[in-house]
């Protein structure tokens, strides 16, 4: 299993903190925010590692991060030349993942949970994330049967069908690429990490399990602040770097 570190975008609402930084590297408590993503990954034992970053931002990344060695893991290094999607990532790491499976996280995404497990017995289709939110338009949402069986996924709906949201973290295996190389852009422009879910989701090979700690997409103002508050009292004694 090798790990994804999707770490692009301009972050334009997080404007002007992140004039002349990445969103992901600004501080949340006491360390960079991909500190947290970085964390849950090497506590699931995943040793190889790709960051993509958008390329006006690739020098802070390396200054900070370096090789990996401080870590124990080894980091390779992708830019993603404008953001186009979260499903680019496993185009722009078709190289690196080789016939791997993959586990990928979003650099601004931080889980209370800790997900080794699911990493470590992480065999074969796709698994997925699910925690219940406030706002269900602003997200990819999961619809389960009465069984909680997983039915469909819709990204962003304007009439959610539940308030379940698949957060980011997802795990595949090798048939993403080839399924990522054969999407359309959404009518956002981007290539949906939904459509490769759906994908999944009609072969009957999605797995959705909940989480049960705190979750926090930190795209606003005010979810950053929410997860500075969370790493200081909750997250600071499960860090390992
Ligand atoms: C992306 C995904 C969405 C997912 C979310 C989790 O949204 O498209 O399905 O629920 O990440 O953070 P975006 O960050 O592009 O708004």
């Amino acid at each position: 299993m090798k790990g994804i570190i999707l770490s692009g975008g301009s972050a334009t609402r997080l404007r002007p903190c992140t004039k002349v930084t990445s969103k992901q590297l600004l501080p949340v408590y006491n360390r960079p925010m991909i500190y947290y993503p970085l964390n849950t990954l090497i506590k699931a034992g995943i040793k190889e590692i790709m960051i993509i970053v958008a390329p006006e931002r690739a020098g802070d990344y390396l200054n900070l991060l370096g090789s990996g060695k401080d870590f124990g893991v080894k980091f390779t290094y992708e830019v993603q030349d404008k953001p186009e999607g979260l499903a680019q990532a496993f185009i722009i790491g078709e190289t690196f993942l080789e016939d791997d499976s993959v586990c990928m996280i979003l650099g601004d995404n931080i889980f209370e949970d800790d997900l080794a497990d699911d990493v470590k017995s992480f065999q074969s289709g796709a698994k997925v994330f699910a925690k219940q939110v406030k706002d269900p338009e602003r997200f990819g949402i999961v619809e389960f049967d009465a069984n909680m069986k997983a039915v469909s996924i819709e990204e962003k709906p304007a009439q959610p069908k539940s308030n379940y949201c698949v957060t980011g973290m997802y795990l595949y295996d090798n048939r993403v690429v080839k399924v990522a190389k054969e999407l359309k852009p959404s009518t956002r422009g981007e290539l949906e990490i939904t459509d490769i879910n759906k994908w999944y989701l009609a072969q009957g090979e999605l797995e959705v399990a909940m989480i049960s700690g705190a979750w926090i997409d930190t795209g606003t103002f005010d979810s950053l602040l929410e997860a500075q508050n969370l790493a200081k009292e909750k997250l600071q004694s499960k860090l390992v770097i």
